[in-house]
């Protein structure tokens, strides 16, 4: 059946969508007659007309709940519905921010007891759940660094060591907080290349942040003696722990020498992420860090809680706490697992992406055949040899109904396809996506073209995605003139 996603291709004149009752009380005046538009030509369609046009678009999205999504570094996951009711509830979502502390000590409870339960998952000291989003945490992090070197008298520490593998995020969050960058190499297993760190590692660095895991997917072996480094030289170790899902319940982040990490709830908590937002990226920190941390934080004392400012905080970053309702979705995911069932969280997160590479090695390039943690990042360097980018491949998948994963990130890797297929896919979605994948590498030796052309099966062919998103424009239009 075709389905009509422009409301003026089922147009007819005369068409209408309801029938209104005769008019039985007096008319009344109409506005001055140089504000009335008489140009205006809505489209004219039956009720059922709209119904379908409607019910069309809305399966035109494409999201978790409709099938796998791999998008690399975004823990597409699925999320227990009854999070979101309970986030809902009247008790949580009709309160009001500027409240007495008196009137919301249940809200205060729960975001106390989150923030001890994210600080012990991550082997800190303490923790703000006010950051808003990952990148907000990250800036929060380097604020801190910031406010730490200040505190000591070390006005020379401007700089951040990044990896040259990290989230685009990173080196934003570093420009936002008025530092420089630098860029520390990877070594031919994935690693950051600790001679590459020692050669930078000078006065002038305020931190080195590091993705634990890496953007690869890779659990960096010598990161005890990263630590050690960059303390040594004064600097701070920074945490960039968006990708939690593949750690929690196995190994703690402050344990490993980080001075202060950002989660994303959004990712790992129970918050459907990519979908622009709300959501909450709290930050952690060490005992060195901790007086720093962005206020508020929840204090508890003789059962009852109250919020208070850590003595040096970098002050205010949000409005109010942060997200809460995020928040309630994470204490909701946390209490209803459990510790045992959040380390088997990352466990099978761990085990369906080393599943993935080893089934999907014969047929695509692996830079790092090594075993990685929630994600794999494969190469589409082979079918380029024959002519097929890795956007060929992404396209293609989506014939297959099949989302793709991330392409052309991390930018160390050419032709990336980072993998993520999340502990909540079963083995049976993991085959198909094995399948569809198999098959794509067959026609990039053998027929290029069906490659080249897809997708074939979408309302929609390729578009200008970076146009479609800095200049989206849905307006309706009739016969092509915008309204
Ligand atoms: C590794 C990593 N760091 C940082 C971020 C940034 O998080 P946000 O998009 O919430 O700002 C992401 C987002 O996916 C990420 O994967």
């Amino acid at each position: 059946m075709k389905h009509h996603y422009l409301l003026p291709d089922i147009s007819k004149p005369g068409r209408v969508g309801c029938t209104l009752p005769s008019l039985d009380v007096p008319e009344g005046s109409r506005p001055p007659e140089e504000l009335l538009r008489q140009e205006l030509e809505l489209p004219e369609v039956s009720e059922v007309d709209l119904i379908r046009y409607f019910t069309a678009l809305s399966k035109l999205n494409y999201g978790v709940d409709s099938g796998f999504y791999p998008l690399g570094s975004c823990t597409m996951k699925y999320n227990p519905k009854w999070h979101e009711d309970v986030a809902k509830l009247s008790g949580f979502a009709a309160l009001h921010p500027w409240q007495p502390e008196e009137q919301v000590q249940g809200a205060l409870r729960l975001m106390h007891e989150l923030q001890e339960y994210l600080t012990e998952v991550t082997g800190m000291n303490a923790t703000s759940l006010v950051p808003v989003a990952g990148a907000h945490g990250e800036l929060a992090g380097l604020f801190m660094v910031k406010a730490y070197h200040q505190d000591r008298g070390h006005k020379g520490r401007t700089k951040i060591l990044l990896t040259d593998s990290s989230h685009g995020t990173n080196p934003a969050s570093v420009a936002m907080c008025g530092m420089e960058t630098g860029v520390v190499a990877s070594d031919d297993k994935g690693d950051l290349d600790l001679k590459s760190l020692d050669s930078m590692m000078n006065d002038e660095v305020a931190a080195l942040t590091l993705t634990m895991p890496s953007t690869l997917g890779l659990f960096d072996p010598k990161i005890a003696e990263i630590a050690r480094l960059v303390h040594e030289r004064g600097g701070l170790l920074g945490g960039d722990g968006a990708n939690l899902n593949a750690l929690m319940g196995q190994a703690k982040l402050g344990e490993l020498g980080f001075d202060y990490v950002q989660l994303n709830l959004h990712k790992t908590f129970s918050t459907p992420h990519g979908g622009g937002g709300p959501g909450s990226g709290p930050v952690c920190a060490m005992e060195n860090l901790v007086e720093f941390l962005p206020t508020p934080l929840v204090a508890e004392e003789k059962g009852s809680y109250r919020f208070v400012a850590p003595t040096k905080s970098i002050g205010r970053i949000a409005s109010f706490y942060g997200n809460f309702g995020v928040m309630v979705k994470a204490f909701a995911y946390a209490r209803s697992l459990g510790p045992e069932e959040l380390k088997r969280i990352s466990e099978d997160a761990v085990l369906n992406a080393n599943y993935l590479k080893e089934k999907l090695k014969p047929y695509y390039h692996l830079p790092y055949d090594r075993t990685c943690m929630h994600e794999v990042v494969f190469s589409g360097k082979k079918q380029k040899a024959k002519g097929v980018g890795t956007v060929d491949i992404a396209k293609r998948l989506l014939d297959y109904g099949l989302h793709p994963p991330t392409v052309y990130f991390p930018l160390i890797v050419s032709e990336a396809l980072m993998t993520e297929p999340t502990e909540t896919e079963s083995k049976e979605t993991l085959d198909e996506y094995i399948a569809a994948m198999k098959e794509i590498a067959g026609d990039a030796a053998e027929n290029p073209d069906i490659l080249h052309s897809a997708p074939h099966n979408t309302p929609v062919r390729r578009l200008d995605e970076a146009g479609a998103f800095r200049q989206l424009d849905v307006r309706w239009e009739m016969n092509g003139k915008k309204k």
